[in-house]
């Protein structure tokens, strides 16, 4: 049976003071441990936000994660720092990252590397546009997102990660994949990693992501192969966040 996993994804949004409230609002509001639970605030927040979840069953992560190790990177912040201040989970090639920011395939595969050579868990994100769904080109584009992490990486390496699948065209939009949707390429993603680990397949959380609300979080996280949701907009408040959470 694997462990369920609800995140938040922040994004840039909120005040340190907005950020504070909000993380305090979730500690105090998490009534069972029964699954993991964690937010990845705006990386200037992240020790304020640690200072709040000492001792509580919530984590942090970060939003991102340099794909080198150290060195003449203006502006980027690298595993070892973040190793620095107990972060435990690091997002690497969301897609607001892919399209806005340039990160590739391979530069995401290096991210993700960079992450877990530091003990930090990595949420790979995956997912494909709308245009690329009408093309029936899904599968191809999670292959291609997959491999290049398993061919930098090594399959082994999913043991101490997580997948995110988000379709582009649900983030934000308020435009939710439908369960069996999400279930299809959930499975097709398990099925990826058990031909070349069956163990490590069985045991790896895929997170669904792309509008999940409190109403829709229930009939997702049912369905066998969606192991829990990253969550954006509805991350913003605490009450919505708790409720999916719960929901699990
Ligand atoms: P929304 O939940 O706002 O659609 O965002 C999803 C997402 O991008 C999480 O990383």
């Amino acid at each position: 049976m694997r462990r369920s996993l609800v995140v938040g994804n922040w994004k840039m949004n909120g005040t340190l003071a907005s950020a504070k409230s909000l993380a305090e609002a979730i500690v105090s509001g998490i009534e069972n441990t029964n699954a993991d639970i964690a937010v990845c605030p705006p990386f200037v927040y992240l020790r304020d936000i640690d200072q709040i979840l000492q001792g509580s069953h919530l984590k942090f992560g970060s939003q991102n994660v340099a794909d080198q190790e150290s060195g003449a990177y203006t502006g980027e912040i690298s595993a070892s720092m973040l190793k620095d201040i107990n972060c435990t989970y690091a997002i690497v090639g969301h897609s607001e990252r892919r399209s806005y920011y340039g990160d590739t395939n391979e530069s995401v595969a290096e991210r993700f590397s960079q992450a877990l050579s530091q003990g930090i868990i990595p949420i790979l994100c995956v997912g494909e546009t709308l245009e690329q769904r009408e093309q029936e080109k899904t599968f191809q584009v999670v292959d291609a997102q997959l491999d290049a992490v398993i061919n930098l990486a090594g399959i082994a390496s999913f043991e101490k990660a997580v997948i995110a699948y988000e379709p582009v065209w649900a983030i934000g939009t308020g435009k939710t994949a439908s369960d069996e949707q999400a279930q299809e390429v959930h499975q097709y993603i398990r099925q990826q990693i058990a031909k070349r680990d069956q163990s490590i397949a069985d045991k790896i959380q895929i997170l669904y992501g792309g509008s999940v609300k409190p109403d829709n979080a229930k009939g997702l996280f049912a369905m066998a192969d969606i192991d829990g949701g990253l969550i954006g907009g509805a991350s913003l408040d605490a009450e919505s966040f708790l409720k999916i959470y719960n929901s699990i």
